[in-house]
């Protein structure tokens, strides 16, 4: 039997978005993201034709939410302001509702003793900003700073934990990649234009955020995929490796944490003509203003090898590099098909140890969808998710072994707390530690692993 157990203070949370579980977007003054706009374009694509505006309503249930968040052992909860909700129009007038129903939910947590970390952008442009280009044009850099300004006055008071984007290679990848989110382009260069607008736009935030002098800290949070090369002395599968690497890790661990960007992905990005527009003073603010923390979402690795077949597109694309392929007997999620890796979670926090400083970090997701657990019901109601209990522990054990070998981790967050609406799967999978009854009126009830969460927390670890 061994003693799992973590660093004083450490953080047990879970962390959701304000896009995700608000819900009601038509109350109270919000304005359209792209996510409302683009269901009312078309709702046949989100699944089960659910969309953002049916979540699992966190607007109007503060204090029930809190108590569950209390009662399943939180000390500490993440999610976003949504930028459509404060500022409707993406620039200008605030919205007093936001504000009121943002400081009742930072009080409610506080007056728990609930740590809040607190997330600006989640993927959610408003429509406004996005007609007008979203992150491919410079200009939205500025109205985002003025956001984030916003925020940080607004509520810097109690906030002490700030992060200025949760994963911004995914609106690249999405938005301008690979066609799957809002405005669904599909170009190399426009990609690599957004994800350095998005890394300027963080930067110059972490300076608004210290030019007002909070006592806090600001960080980013980053899905960090390592990426292992099929085979290690093969420099084709290795160079590919260290591409996927480059661009879907480094263009952003290394500008946050380093305040630079990787000189072999700028090499690759140039032979490839998408170096982005910049202007040269962009890379003293850069330099000039890191991150205090990191916040790392980690769910599966890339099986990266050299490319050895045309890929599916017929214009230039990351995928001109390296080729992924499936690891033979991988372990996977049955009820997803994603790979599960433990073991990439110490990798991912060992490579931020001796490449990055040993900066504080914290996992801010990690977690198992889940489809249809009615499955798993008991008679008293209760789902029996064990395989979740057995995924969070699983990932804990390596975060501990981590920590032994001198990782800076500060706390844990699952992806997430209350089944949450997600992106066009909508409910499809569920992740949380409460149940959400859609067909109920949104009834709420903890899962097995949320009774068993409480008790790690309470001792701060487990026994295995
Ligand atoms: C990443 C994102 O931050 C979140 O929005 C999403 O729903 C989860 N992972 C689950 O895929």
């Amino acid at each position: 039997m061994t003693n799992y157990q973590f660093p004083k203070d450490f953080y047990w949370g879970s962390a959701s978005s304000g896009p995700q579980s608000e819900g009601r977007y038509e109350n109270d003054g919000k304005g359209d993201n792209i996510w409302d706009l683009w269901y009312k374009e078309q709702p046949e694509l989100y699944f089960n034709t659910i969309g953002p505006e049916k979540t699992s309503q966190a607007y109007t249930h503060i204090k029930e939410d809190v108590a569950l968040l209390k009662a399943t052992g939180h000390n500490s909860f993440r999610t976003s302001i949504q930028w459509s909700r404060l500022i409707p129009e993406g620039r200008g007038a605030i919205n007093p509702a936001a504000v009121k129903f943002y400081n009742e939910l930072i009080d409610e947590l506080l007056a728990n003793d609930i740590e809040p970390f607190i997330n600006l952008y989640h993927f959610d442009m408003p429509v406004v900003l996005q007609k007008e280009g979203g992150w491919e044009n410079r200009k939205t850099i500025d109205a985002y700073v003025a956001y984030a300004t916003a925020c940080f006055e607004l509520f810097g008071d109690r906030v002490k934990k700030w992060f200025t984007h949760n994963e911004p290679i995914v609106p690249v990848e999405g938005g301008y990649l690979y066609g799957f989110h809002y405005p669904h382009e599909v170009s190399f260069k426009a990609a690599v234009q957004v994800g350095y607008h998005e890394m300027l736009a963080s930067a110059k935030a972490i300076a608004a955020y210290r030019a007002l002098g909070k006592i806090g800290e600001i960080g980013i949070i980053l899905n960090l995929t390592p990426s292992y090369a099929r085979d290690e002395n093969n420099p084709s599968d290795v160079k590919a490796a260290q591409f996927a690497d480059g661009f879907f890790n480094r263009s952003f661990l290394d500008p946050s944490v380093l305040g630079e960007y990787p000189a072999d992905l700028i090499d690759d990005l140039r032979s490839a003509d998408v170096l982005p527009s910049y202007l040269v003073e962009d890379l003293e603010i850069i330099k000039n203003n890191t991150v205090d923390l990191l916040g790392i979402n980690y769910y599966q690795p890339r099986r990266i090898q050299a490319r050895e077949n045309p890929h599916e597109w017929s214009v230039p694309m990351p995928e001109d590099f390296f080729e992924t392929y499936d690891m033979p007997n991988k372990k996977i999620n049955p009820y997803r098909g994603w790979e599960i890796y433990e073991k990439g979670i110490y990798d991912t926090l060992t490579n931020i140890r001796e490449n990055y400083g040993n900066i504080p970090c914290y996992i801010s997701e990690n977690g198992m969808g889940v489809e249809d657990e009615s499955r798993f019901i008991d008679k008293q109601g209760q789902i029996n998710d064990d395989y979740r209990i057995e995924f969070v522990s699983e990932h804990l054990k390596y975060v501990h072994q981590a920590i032994t070998e001198g990782s800076n981790v500060r706390g844990y967050h699952m992806w997430t707390f209350i089944d949450n609406w997600s992106w066009l799967n909508a409910y499809k999978n569920r992740y949380g530690f409460v149940s959400l009854d859609l067909e109920n009126d949104g009834k709420r009830t903890i899962k097995k692993s949320g009774h068993w969460y409480k008790k790690v927390s309470e001792n701060n670890g487990f026994e295995e």
